[in-house]
């Protein structure tokens, strides 16, 4: 196994530890685009577009939300292991592919609900079973609420009335992915009918169904938005709920576009999440992480 370096006050294994945990986040077809240079004094995270589905996501915003969900879980790891991290989102005088960076900004120690988050980390998972027809309690909802607000997002709980509507929106949206980014797809999950079946019973009526949203769309708030998905998540995951992303309006813009309108037009949807109860799905596998290292330049030239 590769030897990570030690980063801030961080030995070796701790690193290895917040690396790992920082590839346990969620990522479209789990392409898993991040990787990590580990320097003394930061923890640069890159996009790596090595077979990205640049199909699909014209304009690496997906790539984007998903680096945000693993720099979401790096920041908890760090705060876990006592480091408070300080994060520069598309740092100016970074290279091309590097996303954040994080320092550190002394230490701390961890806070209940970090470590719950943290905790939760590893059991999270895209649920692809059917729901439980158990409602999500009011204290749950608020508590997802809570964790978007954290993450200066905005997480809109669907209401009966606009259901009907949303659900023809993500029909037409899978529609159009399926035919703009299907020899893509295929490749990466066998047949575009396999990529169609991942959302199946994605309209149980149990589940509770919420759109993550930000109020603009430029890449830092694309980031931002990864981060609050992944905060959100992990509250469900801490409190027991199971939550899937289905294909959504994501690389369809103007079915974002309609979606906006469909929310009252002045929030950026985001994401779309269903939340509920059910049985645990397995866990997809993950790169070593020692895969997502890059080597470090010698340390005198950034520190
Ligand atoms: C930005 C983003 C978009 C995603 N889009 C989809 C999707 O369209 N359909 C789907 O079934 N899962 C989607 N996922 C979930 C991934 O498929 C899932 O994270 C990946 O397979 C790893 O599995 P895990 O979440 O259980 O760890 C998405 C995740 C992210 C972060």
């Amino acid at each position: 196994m590769r030897r990570f370096p030690p980063a801030f006050d961080l030995v070796p294994d701790q690193v290895a530890q917040v690396i790992q945990l920082a590839g346990l986040a969620p990522s479209p077809h789990n392409s898993q685009p991040w990787r990590f240079r580990v320097l003394p004094h930061v923890i640069e995270v890159h996009a790596d577009r090595f077979g990205w589905l640049a199909d699909v996501d014209l304009t690496d915003r997906e790539l984007r939300m998903a680096c945000g969900a693993a720099l979401m879980n790096l920041r908890l790891a760090l705060a876990h292991a006592g480091v408070q991290p300080v994060v520069t989102l598309l740092p100016r005088l970074a290279g091309p592919t590097v996303v954040a960076e994080v320092r550190s900004g002394g230490h701390q120690r961890p806070e209940a609900e970090q470590i719950a988050l943290v905790e939760a980390i590893s059991d999270r998972r895209t649920h692809r079973r059917p729901f439980h027809p158990t409602a999500v309690s009011v204290e749950c909802r608020r508590g997802l609420v809570q964790a978007a607000r954290a993450e200066n997002a905005w997480l809109h709980l669907i209401q009966p009335s606009e259901r009907g509507a949303l659900e023809r929106l993500v029909h037409r949206a899978r529609l159009t992915r399926l035919g703009d980014g299907g020899n893509e797809l295929a490749a990466w999950t066998g047949s575009p009918a396999d990529a169609e079946s991942e959302a199946t019973a994605e309209f149980d009526p149990n589940p509770l169904l919420a759109v993550l949203g930000m109020l603009r769309s430029s890449p830092e708030d694309e980031l931002r938005a990864g981060q609050a998905l992944q905060r959100v998540w992990l509250t469900a995951t801490a409190r027991g709920l199971v939550a899937a992303t289905p294909p959504e309006m994501a690389a369809v813009p103007d079915i974002r576009d309609d979606l906006r309108r469909l929310l009252g037009g002045s929030i950026q949807p985001h994401a779309l999440l269903r939340i509920g109860y059910g049985a645990p799905s397995p866990a997809a596998p993950r790169r070593d992480p020692g895969e997502l290292l890059i080597d470090a330049f010698p340390a005198s030239n950034r520190t």
